[in-house]
């Protein structure tokens, strides 16, 4: 089929990439120049493990263009919408704007009886604004929205959990069904769920998950700060928990909490969305999870405070990590620049390092200091705090790191580190929700 792309970020770049490896004709179309020609000479303008293989592939094979113009859309057979709904800068709302102006560009050019998808987050009750802004009777629209990961997202365009299809009701229902049958041929073949729904369910379905998501690792922090008051170990617990299938392992690690483009933005997008259609439980709930996410943040700065002594004035500390999660180089809402710059506003010497993101960071925090390696970073530091869990943090040496730091004394708010190992070598070691002391190596066991 002859697709179109429309906003090559995060999600487009890898959506086009994974599309053309189907077999398909892409094009891909973002309005940053910049975006558009590295991804045109086969460059990915982030850092997304295996993305710059299927640009590659794309290119070698001649499927997969991308550029500014928007007139090469003209006869694409399918349209995705895949520009960012970020939160408005004055509410919880999703910024609509980049939405609008995309599907206008479309129904421009669009031939007629094509298939406009939208694969965006955004509030139920939006993709019939997105008919209003085509405004045209002979195209197909239908909602597909997105559930990849950054970090694992090429593997989860290729081989997604489950395609969802949002469309409406109606004479052209079957045919926009088939047309996206056609799209995802090789994933239907190889087994991938695919819930037919109407527009407002799809459009819920991805806000109703990524809402699950925030609770589910919110309700892990909030029982790391009961462990902490109670002298318990939230690592232990959590372990215990996931080990029931119904609750599960995963997004159920307590410690600095979630960021990113995404969770956030979604969650106080949930906020609004439920205020609107007066809902009020949802509206709590949401605000609940959110401000127990943002706690984390401040809880991680009082405990390298308490580590300085009372306070982290003039005081060095090293922050590992910069991305808002490991195997990503996004610092949209990262938690560990947050306390980064909350402890850079207190006073502290605040020195930050981060295997992919200190490009994108560096001119954004000018009141931070950037290192390219762990070992530049630490040095003189009287606090360490693991902010974002990359593997290579997790592999630090305790005994090398002690030679070159000024005191020995680290935050792993990831809690991923081996506790016993860092305090046998000497360091002051908290985590998060670990209960001072408690936390042993000793792991759970299955059995
Ligand atoms: N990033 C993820 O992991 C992920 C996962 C699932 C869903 N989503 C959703 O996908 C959407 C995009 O997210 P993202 O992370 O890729 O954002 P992003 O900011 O990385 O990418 C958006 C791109 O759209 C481009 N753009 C804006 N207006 C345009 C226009 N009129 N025409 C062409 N290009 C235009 C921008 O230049 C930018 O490159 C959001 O709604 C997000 O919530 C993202």
């Amino acid at each position: 089929m002859k697709i179109s792309v429309i906003g090559c970020g995060y999600l487009g770049a890898v959506h086009a990439a994974a599309l053309a490896s189907m077999g398909h004709d892409v094009v891909g179309i973002d309005t940053d120049p910049e975006k558009a020609g590295h991804l045109s000479r086969g460059f990915a303008p982030f850092f997304e493990p295996g993305l710059e293989d299927l640009l590659a592939e794309g290119r070698s094979t001649g499927r997969l263009v991308f550029s500014t113009e928007m007139d090469l859309v003209a006869d694409a057979d399918v349209h995705f919408l895949c520009v960012g709904t970020p939160q408005s800068k004055t509410s919880d709302t999703a910024d609509l704007t980049y939405l609008e102006a995309a599907t206008r560009e479309v129904a421009l050019r669009a031939r007629a009886g094509a298939v406009v998808v939208g694969k965006s987050t955004v509030p139920v009750g939006t993709v019939e604004r997105v008919r209003g802004w085509l405004g045209r009777t002979d195209l197909e629209l239908a909602w597909n929205p997105e559930f990849l990961r950054q970090g694992t997202a090429v593997k989860d365009s290729l081989v997604p959990d489950r395609l969802v299809y949002g469309v409406e009701e109606g004479a052209g229902a079957e045919a926009t069904v088939r047309a996206l049958d056609e799209v995802y041929a090789p994933l239907l073949h190889a087994g991938v769920a695919r819930i037919v729904c109407g527009f407002a369910t799809a459009e819920l379905i991805k806000s109703a998950a990524n809402a699950y998501l925030a609770t589910k690792l919110s309700y892990i922090n909030a029982m790391a700060q009961l462990c902490d008051a109670a002298g318990a170990d939230v690592t232990q617990l959590s372990a215990a928990m996931g080990l029931d299938p119904r609750i599960g392992q995963r997004y159920l690690a307590a410690g600095l909490g979630f960021g990113g483009g995404c969770l956030p933005k979604d969650i106080r997008s949930f906020r609004a969305q439920a205020r609107e259609l007066g809902v009020e439980s949802v509206d709590a709930w949401m605000g609940l999870v959110d401000s127990v996410n943002v706690d984390q943040r401040g809880r991680v700065v009082g405990i390298a405070a308490e580590l300085c002594g009372g306070s982290v004035a003039g005081r060095r500390v090293a922050v590992l990590g910069a991305a808002f999660k490991p195997d990503t180089d996004d610092i949209r809402d990262s938690p560990a620049l947050d306390v980064s710059v909350q402890l850079a506003a207190a006073g502290a010497e605040v020195v930050v390092t981060d295997p992919k993101a200190i490009d994108n960071a560096w001119m954004r925090y000018p009141q931070l200091r950037f290192e390219p390696t762990a070992a530049d970073a630490v040095e003189g530091a009287e606090v360490v705090l693991l902010l974002t869990e990359w593997a290579e943090y997790r592999a630090l040496d305790p005994h090398q790191l002690a030679l070159t730091v000024a005191r020995p004394a680290i935050v792993d708010a990831r809690n991923v580190l081996d506790a016993d190992a860092w305090r046998a070598a000497g360091w002051d070691f908290r985590g998060l929700g670990t209960g001072d002391g408690v936390r042993s190596a000793g792991a759970v066991r299955a059995g």
